[in-house]
């Protein structure tokens, strides 16, 4: 009998696919991918799609759970678009992620010696309340709704939102000040704003936290130039002396145009600043502005960045190429081991931020220009020794990785949150003469499939 969408089926779960969908087997042999299942999970799942080679399904029920399934921490799992992993032990989930990580480069990459080359993860020592950042949004949890919603969005819907009320991955303090939020939003009657209609005023909460220094921003985004309740937002937080950014964003969006941002600041200091610690036991401070990108784990930041150092084996001797270089953390971490660190990023206030990063630590040999990489490589005043590339998830693509190599570095030290996409750009450097030393995974984001790797090209 053909099968039908909407047909309920029973499967095992053999795999997991990149993604952390669970793969199972419809009877034909073709492979059913299903959210929320694990290997070992025998499951009941109804059918979403049906392709040739392929097939979607929405878990129903666990028939037998796998040996190793546990019961999630936090009581959002089940709807939550976060955490999909919590289901697993963390020390599994490390073995499945340091898999598909083999996988990647082994089916993408093309190398058939993917296993000796991919060393053991680096786990968390602490795998909870480990985010610098959260990002709330605002909503109603469903169309029949009447209350507005503070928090984070269910799996697989973008408008609807469900109020959080715990969060093993944020901190206490972004709990609270979440708390204080929804009451102000609610006493004030403030309202959301509504993609479909293009009306209403929140749009979302952003809190960083400088977890070695213990700094506060929150960042209120609204979709209207007007907000009335600036004084009453900025006393929510009066008695809590670790807030010490406040801003109020307006954004106006505008088909076809990118979003633009006002920034206001309604209270204390521009910029919060963090710190990491460097592996010969010094550490720099970052000032980091609200559109900047940060590393959102601290404490695997710094593990990250001491695996960089270690591949790139700088003496002091080598100029240093630090591309997609946010505010400058990797080449200012790489800076008293380097001849002159060289940084291009898009964002200019991430990189106004690495000019001022510089400057707090008392950096004299780096530099940083802002723009794509793609225009702007040939403007550095310099030849590298060293490449360190920290791309979006993209990845570098061809015509990044022929101007890169167009540079002849001896070594290039390739920071990945994508494995696909760097297994696809190793076999780019491997065209021209690169061959891939090992690729280090780092665990930055515990309870998800999301895997960060330092990869070294040698030629
Ligand atoms: C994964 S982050 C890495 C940032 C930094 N290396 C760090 O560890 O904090 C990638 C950065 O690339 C920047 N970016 C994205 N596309 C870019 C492009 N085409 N050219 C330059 N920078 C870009 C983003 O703004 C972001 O700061």
């Amino acid at each position: 009998m053909q099968l039908q969408k909407g047909q309920t089926i029973t499967t095992e779960i053999t795999k997991l696919a990149f993604g952390g969908r669970g793969i199972g087997q419809l009877d034909d042999g073709r492979k059913v991918f299903v959210e929320g299942a694990i290997p070992g999970d025998k499951i009941e799942c109804t059918l979403t799609k049906i392709k040739k080679n392929y097939a979607e399904a929405d878990l129903v029920r666990i028939v037998a759970p796998a040996k190793n399934r546990i019961d999630a921490k936090c009581k959002h799992f089940d709807r939550c678009g976060g955490c999909k992993w919590q289901m697993l032990e963390y020390k599994d989930q490390l073995k499945y992620k340091e898999d598909q990580v083999r996988e990647a480069l082994a089916h993408t990459g093309g190398l058939a010696d993917s296993a000796d080359l991919v060393k053991p993860i680096i786990g968390c020592d602490y795998p909870w309340l480990y985010r610098n950042k959260m990002e709330f949004s605002f909503g109603n949890e469903s169309k029949d709704d009447a209350e507005v919603r503070v928090g984070l969005h269910p799996a697989g819907r973008r408008v609807d939102v469900f109020d959080v009320e715990e969060c093993f991955i944020g901190s206490e303090i972004a709990a609270e000040i979440l708390l204080r939020v929804r009451t102000f939003v609610r006493d004030h009657k403030l309202s959301f704003y509504n993609h479909k209609t293009d009306t209403g005023l929140l749009s979302s909460l952003f809190i960083r936290e400088g977890k070695n220094t213990g700094e506060i921003m929150i960042n209120l985004v609204t979709c209207s130039s007007e907000f009335k309740h600036k004084k009453e937002f900025v006393e929510l937080f009066q008695d809590l002396p670790e807030v010490t950014s406040i801003y109020w964003t307006a954004i106006k969006r505008k088909r076809g145009v990118p979003t633009q941002h006002y920034e206001n600041l309604l209270y204390g200091k521009p910029t919060m600043e963090e710190e990491l610690k460097r592996p010969d036991g010094t550490s720099l401070k970052f000032k980091i502005s609200p559109q900047s990108f940060f590393q959102p784990n601290t404490k695997q930041a710094e593990v990250l960045y001491a695996e960089v150092l270690k591949a790139a084996e700088l003496t002091g001797e080598q100029n240093v190429f630090d591309l997609y270089c946010g505010t400058g953390t990797i080449g200012l971490f790489c800076s008293n081991n380097a001849k002159m660190v060289y940084g291009i990023e898009l964002n200019e206030s991430a990189v106004k931020n690495a000019k001022q990063n510089m400057i707090l630590n008392g950096i004299e040999n780096a530099w940083f220009k802002a723009g794509n990489v793609d225009a702007k490589l040939y403007d550095i005043p310099a030849v590298p020794d060293v490449v360190i590339v920290d791309p979006p998830r993209s990845g570098l693509g061809e015509k990044v990785v022929e101007k890169v190599c167009g540079f002849d570095p001896k070594k290039i030290v390739y920071v990945s949150c994508d494995p696909v996409n760097l297994a696809r750009d190793i076999k780019f450097f491997a065209e021209r003469g690169y061959k891939l030393s090992y690729v280090q995974p780092v665990d930055m984001f515990p309870h998800t499939y999301h895997i960060e790797n330092v990869a070294l090209l040698v030629r």
